[in-house]
């Protein structure tokens, strides 16, 4: 592999190939269901709190460490701090990354599945518009879940095999200015709905009262995470693919902006729609796969619209198995001898197995139960509310206060302007004491 096919071509291209991590289920799938079930407005508010004041400033940090390294996400974690110890967060990192996608290959999977049924037709012919059942029908069988999940991990490894360059990149300049004109124009379409206007009071006129529930604090800083793609060193390794020449906290903010507008677009196409068509907007998890198709049955031209809705859920979700799986694969090319397509295979085949419990966890392992949560549903919540979280702690302590100031302050293009020093004080206290603060909270009130 050249050396090249290991580096972003262009600004454009890794600000592009970076969206394209960030932009995922999370922004779709899960943001909607998690400001449905915590109140819609009242978390909006917490959550652009948490992208803005925790999740930017460590942001920074991340693309700051991974730029300088040049390196994989554990040696990030050594050769800028020149001392081994904090490497742990680098492999804190891996291991949540594998963990997260284990499932989220499982759900994309579903959207896969769904796409392909909703193209071919098969979807709207065969539900009968009972979704529910039609859901549960599928998700339950021992063999069906995994092919899906298996098929959309082989087109992840195709992707990866072909380099950073030739790859990732290529495939983000197609797929993500596609997926923001769709999501724009199926907002648009979701909003002339008559009777549109009570999901956008759900989704933007916020409920105060909703602010003294600590619980929607902690959901808050979990999706924010999530789907910033935060504390598993994404962004430290693709940070290590950029040139110097490109602006750290510039990047952040495109790609934190792209990702919030992102988020919003989706609430505005999915809450306006349910509302209009009286779906329930609190129906969790399943509210992409059992709410809005039926939805969509009800809608003008709904059979059309939801076919596109479908494959932009896919194709986000590919662009962001793709990012996640690199966060391993780029450190066992720079770590072992493998060759990059040996690397994606070995950790696409691994993934694939540990998110078979996922994966069977609605059907032949559905007695397996932890705490209140299904198999997936623990793992999703012990990645989003615990690791996520220790990792940006450690993340913002080790490059707050282990990192000598004045070189941190040259790595993130800060230099001597003085938003540097408030950008340093966020890492250094508000970020950490925020985190640990929404945690402690939570535990209390639990
Ligand atoms: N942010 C992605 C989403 O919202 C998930 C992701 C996490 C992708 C970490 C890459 C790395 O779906």
């Amino acid at each position: 592999m050249s050396p090249q096919n290991e580096q972003w071509s262009s600004r454009y291209g890794f600000v592009l190939a970076t969206i394209g991590g960030a932009v995922g289920l999370g922004n779709i799938w899960r943001f909607s269901y998690v400001a449905g079930e915590n109140g819609g407005a009242a978390f909006l508010f917490i959550y652009l709190a948490c992208v803005f004041l925790i999740g930017v400033p460590l942001m920074i940090a991340e693309l700051a460490i991974g730029r300088r390294a040049q390196g994989d996400a554990i040696s990030a974690f050594e050769t800028t701090g020149k001392t081994s110890r904090w490497r742990g967060i680098g492999w804190l990192g891996i291991v949540t990354a594998v963990l997260l996608l284990s499932y989220y290959a499982v759900i994309a999977g579903w959207a896969l599945r769904y796409a392909v049924g909703a193209v071919t037709g098969t979807l709207w012919r065969a539900a009968q518009a009972n979704y529910g059942g039609y859901f549960k029908q599928f998700v339950s069988q021992p063999v069906d879940p995994l092919i899906w999940q298996g098929a959309i991990l082989a087109i992840t490894i195709f992707i990866v095999s072909s380099g950073v360059r030739q790859g990732i990149e290529r495939l983000n300049r197609l797929v993500v200015p596609v997926l923001a004109v769709l999501i724009i124009v199926l907002a648009g379409y979701s909003l002339s709905l008559p009777g549109s206007g009570a999901g956008v009071r759900f989704f933007l006129a916020p409920d105060w009262d909703a602010l003294r529930n600590p619980e929607v604090y902690a959901a808050a800083l979990g999706q924010a995470f999530f789907t910033l793609s935060l504390g598993m060193a994404f962004f430290v390794t693709y940070g290590s693919y950029m040139p110097r020449t490109f602006s750290v906290p510039a990047s952040a903010m495109i790609v934190a902006l792209g990702d919030t507008l992102f988020a919003i677009i989706s609430g505005l196409a999915i809450f306006p729609a349910v509302f209009a068509l009286g779906g329930n907007p609190a129906a969790g998890p399943e509210l992409a796969f059992v709410t809005l198709p039926q939805v969509f049955l009800k809608m003008p031209a709904g059979v059309f619209v939801g076919s596109v809705f479908l494959l932009l859920l896919a194709a986000a979700a590919i662009t962001s198995m793709v990012a996640l799986i690199e966060i391993p694969v780029s450190a066992m090319i720079r770590r072992t001898s493998l060759s990059r397509r040996g690397a994606t295979i070995v950790m696409g085949g691994s993934v694939f197995v540990l998110g078979i419990p996922s994966a069977l966890g609605y059907g032949v392992l559905s007695h397996v139960r932890i705490g209140s949560h299904g198999i997936l549903d623990a793992i999703d919540f012990g990645v989003s509310s615990f690791l996520l979280p220790v990792a940006g702690v450690l993340t913002a302590l080790y490059v707050g206060w282990r990192l000598n100031r004045t070189m941190i302050l040259n790595e993130t293009d800060f230099g001597t302007r003085r938003i540097g020093v408030v950008w340093l004080w966020l890492i250094r206290i508000l970020v950490p004491v925020a985190i640990l603060g929404i945690f402690i909270r939570t535990l209390w009130a639990s």
